[in-house]
C-alpha cells in the first residue's frame, strides 16, 4: 500500500537508479511492486523494454504517467500493491507536487556535495508547500547517492554533520557509486540475475540495496506508528 517517491529537481542526483533498485529488492522479497514512471524521457520505460520476459511477476512499470494521470494511477495501484515507487522527472512540475502530496515518504537522492544539497533545499520547499496544502505531515528524507563505497569523502561527514544539526532527516545508508547499478539500465533485468562473472561486485551492490530499501522500510514504519 504505501507509496514512496524519490523526488529531486536535480537531474544526474540518483532518482532513476534508487527507485529501480528499491523496486528490485521489494520484488525480489516477493512483495507486489508497482513503479510509475513520471518522467517524460522514461528511463524506466526503457529499463523495462530492456528486460522483456526477464522482469519479475510482481514487479510492474507503469509507463508514461503524467499530471493528468497520476493521481487516478496511483488509487488503482495503491489498492493492487504491497508497494508504489514513483520516479519522478528532475524538474519541479505539477506532477511532482502531486507525487509528494500523496506519498508516504518522500525519498531525496542526493550526490553528497554542498552543490547538490542545496538543490535539494528546493524539494523539501516542495514537501513543506504540500504539507500545507494537504494539512499533513509529508515525511521526508535525503538519502546519499553515488557513494564511494570504499571510503566515507570528508566533505560528506561535514554535510550530514550540518543537515543533523538543522534537523534535516537523511538516511544512514547511502547508494554507492557501482558499475552494477548503470550497466542494469544498458543491459535490463534485475541486480540479482546479473551475470556470475562479476560474482564478488554483484554480491556487494545487492547488499547495499538491501540494506538502502531496508532502512527505507524501517522509515515507513516508523512513519506509521506516529
Ligand atoms: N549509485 C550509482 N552507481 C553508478 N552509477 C550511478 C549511480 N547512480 C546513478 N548513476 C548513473 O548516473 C546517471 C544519473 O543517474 P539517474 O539515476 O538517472 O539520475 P536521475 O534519475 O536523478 O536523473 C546515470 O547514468 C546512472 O547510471
Ligand atoms: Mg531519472
Amino acid at each position: 500500500m504505501p507509496t514512496i517517491c524519490f523526488a529531486n529537481s536535480k537531474g544526474g542526483a540518483g532518482k532513476s537508479t534508487t527507485t529501480l533498485l528499491v523496486g528490485q529488492v521489494l520484488a525480489e522479497a516477493g512483495r507486489t511492486v508497482c513503479v510509475l514512471d513520471a518522467d517524460p524521457n522514461q528511463p524506466l520505460g526503457s529499463w523495462a523494454d530492456r528486460t522483456g520476459d526477464d522482469m519479475p511477476e510482481n514487479l510492474a512499470i507503469v509507463r508514461d504517467v503524467t499530471e493528468k494521470t497520476i493521481l487516478d494511477v496511483l488509487e488503482e495501484e495503491e489498492s493492487k500493491n504491497d508497494f508504489v515507487l514513483i520516479d519522478l522527472e528532475g524538474t519541479a512540475s505539477i506532477a511532482v507536487s502531486y507525487a509528494i502530496s500523496a506519498s508516504d515518504l518522500v525519498v531525496i537522492p542526493c550526490q553528497g556535495t554542498q552543490l547538490d544539497v542545496d538543490q535539494a533545499a528546493r524539494v523539501i520547499a516542495l514537501v513543506k508547500n504540500g504539507e500545507r496544502q494537504t494539512r499533513r505531515k509529508i515525511p521526508f528524507s535525503i538519502l546519499f547517492t553515488r557513494v564511494n563505497p570504499a571510503i566515507r569523502p570528508r566533505d560528506l561527514t561535514h554535510i550530514e554533520r550540518e543537515l543533523a544539526a538543522a534537523g534535516i532527516p537523511t538516511f544512514k545508508s547511502a547508494v554507492t557509486q557501482r558499475a552494477v547499478y548503470s550497466t542494469i539500465f544498458q543491459t535490463g533485468g534485475t541486480i540479482y540475475q546479473m551475470s556470475k562473472a562479476d560474482a564478488s561486485n554483484v554480491e556487494r551492490a545487492i547488499e547495499n540495496a538491501e540494506a538502502v530499501t531496508q532502512e527505507l522500510i524501517n522509515k515507513l514504519k516508523e512513519v506509521a506508528h506516529g
